[in-house]
């Protein structure tokens, strides 16, 4: 036997020279919910490990975030209240809005960006304003754009549309532009699946559709090729970063995107994913630590530049990347 591929295992030395692949701390994003009110840190039960922030509480959680090594948080909104044009998304005085202006004036050189979508704010839950039972895609792209920009002039340094409608990143992007923020990046849910590993995320968020579901906007699970021309589409439209999501049931989307992308490629290891490593390892059933450090070097071994994870801050503070 002349090829021997043990030789190159013999000792952890020779292993860690000869490693392909390695997570960049810097290129984790660390996903964040913000709550109205004052003193509320408040766990999420189907997501140990991640609580529901006020203002001031968020203040104090970053301290140590940033301590750990987190350069970028990823910003969700609930507010308080919920109507049928998702009116507190785009209020300059809303939860996300001030929460960044907070944040920013306190961590200036903490990388913010926020979520832009509509269902935290509409009562009915969906993405989109409702029309015949369904979400209508064109008037809503005003309003997601509004709340781009409300967020850009709030000081977010990036927007990420997570809404899955047509035309989205170029209604953003015209808009950021004619607002004088032309130098504010898009990192665009590009293929977004319409998959039940967000559960955890929609209690979180309170945020689940009260009827029907997301078929309509988010792509259908069985589609890959469909997965290339969203992202294609988003590219052409200007976003100035790519995202697959969910992560590790999309692996084989996220390795596509990798090898056709000309843009740096996101990937978002859902609440569901963060759930079922979490429950497991209460169980005993899994090592926890091994188990996280896998599954992210899985999706930088499938060719993910960024990834955005709840596993962040622990993964730093547990030396796992
Ligand atoms: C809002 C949004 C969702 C997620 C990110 N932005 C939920 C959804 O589309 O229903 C999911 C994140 C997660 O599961 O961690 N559109
Ligand atoms: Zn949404």
């Amino acid at each position: 036997m002349i090829i021997r591929p043990r030789r190159l295992r013999k000792n952890e030395t020779i292993r860690n020279m000869v490693a392909e692949t390695a997570v960049n701390p810097d290129s984790l994003v660390y996903p964040m919910f913000v709550v109205e009110g004052e003193g509320i840190k408040e766990e999420i039960p189907s997501m140990p490990g991640q609580f529901r922030f006020s203002i001031d509480e968020i203040l104090q959680e970053l301290e140590s975030c940033v301590i750990a090594g987190i350069k970028s948080i990823l910003l969700f909104g609930i507010p308080d209240s919920k109507d049928e044009m998702a009116t507190s998304a785009y209020d300059d005085d809303g939860i996300v809005q001030r929460a960044v202006r907070s944040i920013k004036a306190k961590f200036p050189a903490l990388y913010v960006i926020t979520d832009v979508c509509l269902c935290e704010y509409m009562s009915h839950g969906h993405c989109g304003i409702i029309k015949d039972g369904d979400v209508d895609n064109d008037p809503t792209l005003e309003l997601l754009a509004k709340t781009a920009v409300s967020h850009a002039r709030a000081g977010a340094d990036m927007v990420a549309p997570s809404d899955m409608m047509d035309g989205r990143v170029a209604a953003i992007r015209e808009k950021l532009d004619a607002n004088g923020f032309a130098n504010t990046p898009i990192m665009a849910y590009s293929a977004k699946f319409a998959s039940a590993y967000y559960g955890p995320f929609r209690d979180a968020a309170d945020s689940a559709p009260h009827f029907g579901n997301r078929k309509s906007y988010q792509m259908d699970v069985r589609n890959g090729r469909e997965a290339q021309r969203e992202v294609e589409l988003d590219i052409e439209e200007g976003a100035d970063i790519v995202m697959v999501k969910p992560g590790l049931a999309f692996l084989d989307i996220l390795r596509q995107t990798a090898e056709i992308s000309t843009v740096p490629v996101a990937v978002y290891n859902v609440s569901g994913e963060y759930s079922m490593v979490k429950a497991a390892a209460k169980m005993g059933w899994i090592d926890e630590n091994s188990i996280i450090r896998e599954n992210l070097l899985a999706m930088k071994r499938a060719g993910a530049d960024i990834i955005i994870t709840y596993h962040a801050k622990e993964a730093l503070e547990k030396g796992l990347v």
